[in-house]
Protein backbone atom coordinates (compact mmCIF):
# COMPACT_ATOMS: atom_id res chain seq x y z
CA UNK A 1 0.00 0.00 0.00
CA UNK A 2 1.21 3.32 -0.47
CA UNK A 3 2.39 5.42 2.81
CA UNK A 4 2.69 9.12 2.81
CA UNK A 5 5.71 9.84 4.08
CA UNK A 6 7.24 13.22 4.89
CA UNK A 7 11.22 13.20 5.23
CA UNK A 8 13.29 16.72 6.01
CA UNK A 9 16.47 17.18 4.91
CA UNK A 10 15.87 15.36 1.26
CA UNK A 11 18.04 18.04 -0.66
CA UNK A 12 21.49 16.15 -0.08
CA UNK A 13 23.21 13.59 2.20
CA UNK A 14 21.31 10.50 3.71
CA UNK A 15 18.13 12.29 3.09
CA UNK A 16 18.52 12.50 -0.87
CA UNK A 17 19.28 8.98 -0.61
CA UNK A 18 16.49 7.93 1.66
CA UNK A 19 14.00 9.61 -0.68
CA UNK A 20 15.34 8.13 -3.69
CA UNK A 21 14.90 4.61 -2.04
CA UNK A 22 10.88 5.57 -0.91
CA UNK A 23 10.69 6.62 -4.13
CA UNK A 24 11.65 3.64 -5.56
CA UNK A 25 9.71 1.49 -3.06
CA UNK A 26 6.10 3.37 -4.39
CA UNK A 27 5.51 5.36 -1.87
CA UNK A 28 4.22 9.36 -1.88
CA UNK A 29 6.88 12.04 -0.37
CA UNK A 30 6.61 15.46 1.11
CA UNK A 31 9.56 17.01 1.14
CA UNK A 32 10.28 20.08 2.96
CA UNK A 33 13.34 21.94 1.26
CA UNK A 34 15.50 25.55 2.00
CA UNK A 35 17.59 25.84 -0.63
CA UNK A 36 15.51 26.93 -4.50
CA UNK A 37 18.50 25.56 -6.03
CA UNK A 38 19.11 22.35 -4.72
CA UNK A 39 15.30 21.49 -4.61
CA UNK A 40 15.56 22.04 -8.47
CA UNK A 41 18.31 19.46 -8.76
CA UNK A 42 16.58 17.32 -6.24
CA UNK A 43 13.32 17.88 -8.03
CA UNK A 44 15.04 16.61 -11.61
CA UNK A 45 16.35 13.59 -9.80
CA UNK A 46 13.01 12.10 -8.57
CA UNK A 47 10.88 12.95 -11.41
CA UNK A 48 13.63 10.31 -12.87
CA UNK A 49 12.06 8.05 -10.73
CA UNK A 50 8.19 8.83 -10.57
CA UNK A 51 7.49 12.37 -11.69
CA UNK A 52 3.93 12.56 -9.70
CA UNK A 53 4.50 11.13 -6.81
CA UNK A 54 6.31 14.02 -4.68
CA UNK A 55 5.68 17.14 -3.39
CA UNK A 56 8.46 19.65 -2.54
CA UNK A 57 7.81 22.44 -0.32
CA UNK A 58 9.64 25.56 1.11
CA UNK A 59 10.29 24.73 4.62
CA UNK A 60 13.35 26.71 6.56
CA UNK A 61 13.39 24.34 9.96
CA UNK A 62 15.62 27.41 11.47
CA UNK A 63 12.56 29.37 11.58
CA UNK A 64 9.44 28.21 13.88
CA UNK A 65 7.11 30.15 11.74
CA UNK A 66 8.32 28.30 8.50
CA UNK A 67 7.59 25.08 10.59
CA UNK A 68 4.29 26.25 11.73
CA UNK A 69 3.28 27.47 7.73
CA UNK A 70 5.06 24.52 6.35
CA UNK A 71 2.60 22.15 9.14
CA UNK A 72 -0.49 24.06 8.07
CA UNK A 73 0.34 23.37 4.37
CA UNK A 74 0.50 19.80 5.47
CA UNK A 75 -2.21 19.59 7.62
CA UNK A 76 -4.54 21.52 4.68
CA UNK A 77 -3.68 19.52 1.51
CA UNK A 78 -3.42 15.99 3.14
CA UNK A 79 -5.89 13.87 5.13
CA UNK A 80 -3.08 11.26 6.74
CA UNK A 81 0.30 10.95 7.22
CA UNK A 82 2.24 7.47 7.65
CA UNK A 83 5.39 8.19 7.97
CA UNK A 84 7.13 11.00 9.61
CA UNK A 85 10.79 10.95 9.16
CA UNK A 86 13.08 13.81 11.23
CA UNK A 87 16.42 13.39 9.26
CA UNK A 88 17.92 17.13 8.40
CA UNK A 89 20.58 18.38 10.63
CA UNK A 90 23.53 20.62 10.98
CA UNK A 91 26.66 20.88 12.53
CA UNK A 92 28.36 24.36 13.08
CA UNK A 93 31.88 24.87 13.87
CA UNK A 94 30.93 27.82 15.10
CA UNK A 95 27.98 29.64 17.03
CA UNK A 96 25.28 31.25 14.67
CA UNK A 97 21.75 31.59 15.75
CA UNK A 98 18.23 30.74 13.75
CA UNK A 99 16.32 33.40 12.46
CA UNK A 100 14.25 32.78 15.87
CA UNK A 101 17.61 34.15 17.74
CA UNK A 102 18.14 30.86 18.86
CA UNK A 103 21.52 28.82 18.90
CA UNK A 104 21.30 27.26 15.49
CA UNK A 105 22.25 22.98 16.17
CA UNK A 106 19.45 23.41 18.67
CA UNK A 107 16.97 25.01 16.65
CA UNK A 108 17.43 22.49 13.83
CA UNK A 109 18.42 19.39 15.48
CA UNK A 110 16.08 19.75 18.01
CA UNK A 111 13.90 22.12 18.66
CA UNK A 112 12.32 22.01 14.55
CA UNK A 113 11.85 18.20 14.65
CA UNK A 114 10.06 18.04 18.43
CA UNK A 115 7.58 21.09 17.02
CA UNK A 116 7.32 19.70 13.42
CA UNK A 117 5.88 16.24 14.98
CA UNK A 118 4.11 17.93 17.30
CA UNK A 119 1.94 20.24 15.25
CA UNK A 120 1.51 16.83 12.71
CA UNK A 121 0.54 14.58 15.66
CA UNK A 122 -3.21 14.82 14.65
CA UNK A 123 -2.49 13.70 10.53
CA UNK A 124 -0.24 10.84 12.05
CA UNK A 125 -3.05 9.63 14.05
CA UNK A 126 -5.02 9.51 10.96
CA UNK A 127 -2.25 7.60 9.56
CA UNK A 128 -1.95 3.51 9.32
CA UNK A 129 -0.25 2.55 12.57
CA UNK A 130 1.92 5.48 11.84
CA UNK A 131 5.64 5.58 12.25
CA UNK A 132 7.91 8.32 13.37
CA UNK A 133 11.71 8.41 12.99
CA UNK A 134 14.27 10.41 13.95
CA UNK A 135 17.79 10.36 12.69
CA UNK A 136 20.39 10.55 15.64
CA UNK A 137 23.78 9.43 16.29
CA UNK A 138 26.58 7.45 18.28
CA UNK A 139 27.75 10.86 19.00
CA UNK A 140 24.93 11.73 21.16
CA UNK A 141 27.11 10.81 24.39
CA UNK A 142 26.91 13.59 27.26
CA UNK A 143 23.94 15.43 28.85
CA UNK A 144 22.03 18.60 28.08
CA UNK A 145 23.24 21.33 29.66
CA UNK A 146 19.93 22.80 31.24
CA UNK A 147 21.68 25.70 32.41
CA UNK A 148 23.24 26.55 28.81
CA UNK A 149 21.47 24.84 26.15
CA UNK A 150 22.59 28.19 24.06
CA UNK A 151 26.30 28.34 24.62
CA UNK A 152 25.60 32.01 25.98
CA UNK A 153 27.71 31.37 29.29
CA UNK A 154 30.28 29.03 28.39
CA UNK A 155 32.42 29.24 25.16
CA UNK A 156 30.72 27.35 21.97
CA UNK A 157 32.06 24.40 21.11
CA UNK A 158 30.57 22.65 17.97
CA UNK A 159 31.14 18.95 19.22
CA UNK A 160 29.37 19.64 22.41
CA UNK A 161 26.66 22.11 20.45
CA UNK A 162 25.82 18.77 18.00
CA UNK A 163 26.21 15.86 20.74
CA UNK A 164 23.73 17.86 23.12
CA UNK A 165 20.93 17.73 20.03
CA UNK A 166 21.78 14.43 19.37
CA UNK A 167 20.84 12.96 22.79
CA UNK A 168 18.07 15.64 22.83
CA UNK A 169 16.78 13.62 19.55
CA UNK A 170 16.93 9.88 21.70
CA UNK A 171 15.39 12.06 24.97
CA UNK A 172 12.94 13.43 22.29
CA UNK A 173 11.95 9.68 20.77
CA UNK A 174 11.40 7.96 23.89
CA UNK A 175 8.94 10.73 25.70
CA UNK A 176 7.10 10.80 22.48
CA UNK A 177 6.82 7.29 21.99
CA UNK A 178 5.27 7.02 25.63
CA UNK A 179 2.95 9.58 24.57
CA UNK A 180 1.56 8.39 21.66
CA UNK A 181 1.53 4.52 22.30
CA UNK A 182 -2.64 4.59 23.31
CA UNK A 183 -2.47 6.10 19.51
CA UNK A 184 -0.73 3.01 17.76
CA UNK A 185 2.35 5.66 16.54
CA UNK A 186 5.51 4.53 16.86
CA UNK A 187 8.42 6.27 17.46
CA UNK A 188 12.13 5.39 16.62
CA UNK A 189 15.67 6.76 16.46
CA UNK A 190 18.35 5.56 15.00
CA UNK A 191 22.37 6.01 13.94
CA UNK A 192 22.58 6.00 10.07
CA UNK A 193 26.26 5.17 10.70
CA UNK A 194 29.63 7.59 9.59
CA UNK A 195 28.39 8.95 6.09
CA UNK A 196 30.27 11.19 3.74
CA UNK A 197 27.77 13.87 3.61
CA UNK A 198 27.92 17.72 3.29
CA UNK A 199 27.15 17.36 6.86
CA UNK A 200 31.06 17.82 7.52
CA UNK A 201 31.31 20.88 5.23
CA UNK A 202 32.32 23.10 8.07
CA UNK A 203 35.42 21.10 8.52
CA UNK A 204 38.59 21.80 7.80
CA UNK A 205 40.16 20.59 4.36
CA UNK A 206 41.98 17.33 5.65
CA UNK A 207 39.16 16.47 7.82
CA UNK A 208 37.20 15.90 4.79
CA UNK A 209 39.42 14.72 3.17
CA UNK A 210 39.84 11.99 5.44
CA UNK A 211 36.01 11.41 6.07
CA UNK A 212 35.69 11.29 2.42
CA UNK A 213 37.76 7.71 2.28
CA UNK A 214 36.79 6.13 5.59
CA UNK A 215 33.10 7.08 5.43
CA UNK A 216 30.57 5.02 4.09
CA UNK A 217 28.29 5.94 0.90
CA UNK A 218 25.48 8.02 1.86
CA UNK A 219 22.79 4.67 0.27
CA UNK A 220 24.05 2.88 3.49
CA UNK A 221 22.93 5.69 5.75
CA UNK A 222 19.56 5.58 4.25
CA UNK A 223 18.83 1.95 5.00
CA UNK A 224 18.47 1.52 8.51
CA UNK A 225 15.96 4.93 8.07
CA UNK A 226 14.17 2.89 4.93
CA UNK A 227 14.14 0.27 7.14
CA UNK A 228 12.16 1.54 10.25
CA UNK A 229 10.14 3.77 7.78
CA UNK A 230 8.37 0.13 6.08
CA UNK A 231 9.87 -3.00 7.51
CA UNK A 232 7.33 -4.96 9.12
CA UNK A 233 10.00 -6.59 11.42
CA UNK A 234 9.57 -3.29 13.80
CA UNK A 235 5.84 -3.43 13.51
CA UNK A 236 4.64 -2.07 16.73
CA UNK A 237 8.40 -1.70 17.91
CA UNK A 238 8.54 1.80 19.65
CA UNK A 239 10.90 4.01 22.10
CA UNK A 240 13.89 1.89 20.46
CA UNK A 241 17.92 3.12 19.11
CA UNK A 242 19.02 1.23 16.13
CA UNK A 243 21.70 1.20 14.09
CA UNK A 244 22.47 -1.42 11.17
CA UNK A 245 19.02 -2.02 10.88
CA UNK A 246 19.29 -3.69 14.40
CA UNK A 247 17.90 -2.52 18.05
CA UNK A 248 21.59 -0.74 19.91
CA UNK A 249 22.14 0.46 22.90
CA UNK A 250 22.12 4.14 23.81
CA UNK A 251 23.79 5.86 26.20
CA UNK A 252 22.51 5.91 29.80
CA UNK A 253 21.77 9.41 29.78
CA UNK A 254 19.82 9.02 26.56
CA UNK A 255 17.19 6.51 28.79
CA UNK A 256 17.15 9.35 31.66
CA UNK A 257 13.26 9.17 31.94
CA UNK A 258 12.97 12.27 34.26
CA UNK A 259 15.65 14.07 31.64
CA UNK A 260 13.40 13.47 28.52
CA UNK A 261 10.32 14.74 30.55
CA UNK A 262 12.17 17.97 31.59
CA UNK A 263 13.99 18.57 28.19
CA UNK A 264 9.48 18.21 26.88
CA UNK A 265 8.68 20.61 29.12
CA UNK A 266 11.92 23.29 27.99
CA UNK A 267 11.30 22.01 24.23
CA UNK A 268 7.37 23.26 25.01
CA UNK A 269 8.75 26.83 25.94
CA UNK A 270 11.09 27.13 23.75
CA UNK A 271 8.89 26.43 20.97
CA UNK A 272 5.67 28.05 21.88
CA UNK A 273 3.59 24.78 21.87
CA UNK A 274 0.96 24.05 23.70
CA UNK A 275 1.47 20.02 23.60
CA UNK A 276 -1.42 18.10 21.97
CA UNK A 277 -0.80 14.66 23.37
CA UNK A 278 -1.47 13.97 27.00
CA UNK A 279 1.25 14.22 29.82
N1 LIG B 1 26.86 11.93 7.97
C1 LIG B 1 27.07 11.23 9.08
O1 LIG B 1 28.11 10.58 9.26
C2 LIG B 1 26.02 11.23 10.15
C3 LIG B 1 26.26 10.46 11.30
C4 LIG B 1 25.29 10.43 12.30
C5 LIG B 1 24.12 11.15 12.14
N2 LIG B 1 23.92 11.91 11.02
C6 LIG B 1 22.65 12.65 10.90
O2 LIG B 1 22.07 12.39 9.64
C7 LIG B 1 21.18 13.44 9.29
C8 LIG B 1 21.39 13.84 7.83
O3 LIG B 1 22.67 14.41 7.71
P1 LIG B 1 23.60 14.24 6.45
O4 LIG B 1 24.85 13.61 6.93
O5 LIG B 1 22.88 13.65 5.31
O6 LIG B 1 23.97 15.79 6.17
P2 LIG B 1 23.71 16.75 4.92
O7 LIG B 1 24.16 16.11 3.67
O8 LIG B 1 24.35 18.03 5.32
O9 LIG B 1 22.12 16.90 4.87
C9 LIG B 1 21.45 17.67 5.82
C10 LIG B 1 20.08 18.00 5.29
O10 LIG B 1 19.41 18.84 6.26
C11 LIG B 1 18.90 19.98 5.58
N3 LIG B 1 18.83 21.16 6.44
C12 LIG B 1 19.79 21.68 7.23
N4 LIG B 1 19.36 22.83 7.79
C13 LIG B 1 18.10 23.04 7.34
C14 LIG B 1 17.15 24.06 7.53
N5 LIG B 1 17.39 25.14 8.29
N6 LIG B 1 15.94 23.94 6.91
C15 LIG B 1 15.67 22.89 6.10
N7 LIG B 1 16.55 21.89 5.86
C16 LIG B 1 17.75 21.98 6.47
C17 LIG B 1 19.92 20.22 4.49
O11 LIG B 1 19.40 21.12 3.52
P3 LIG B 1 20.40 21.84 2.46
O12 LIG B 1 20.62 20.82 1.38
O13 LIG B 1 19.64 23.03 2.03
O14 LIG B 1 21.66 22.15 3.19
C18 LIG B 1 20.12 18.80 3.99
O15 LIG B 1 19.06 18.42 3.15
C19 LIG B 1 21.46 14.57 10.29
O16 LIG B 1 20.45 14.57 11.28
C20 LIG B 1 22.79 14.16 10.92
O17 LIG B 1 22.95 14.66 12.23
C21 LIG B 1 24.83 11.96 10.01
Amino acid sequence: MVKNILLTGATSGIGKAAAKKLLQEGHFLILPYRNEEKASVLKEELEAIAPDRFDLQRCDLASLDSIRSFADYVKEKYDYLDVLINNAGVWNRHFRESQDGIELTWAVNHLAPFLLTNLLLDLLRKGRRARIVNVSSDLHQGSIDFEDIEFRKKEYNGVAAYRQSKLANILFTKELARRVQEDGITANALMPGFISTDLFQDLNFFARLIIKIIAKSPEKGAETIVYLALSPEVEGVSGKYFKDKKEAISSRQSQNIDLAKRLWAVSEQMTGLRASVSE
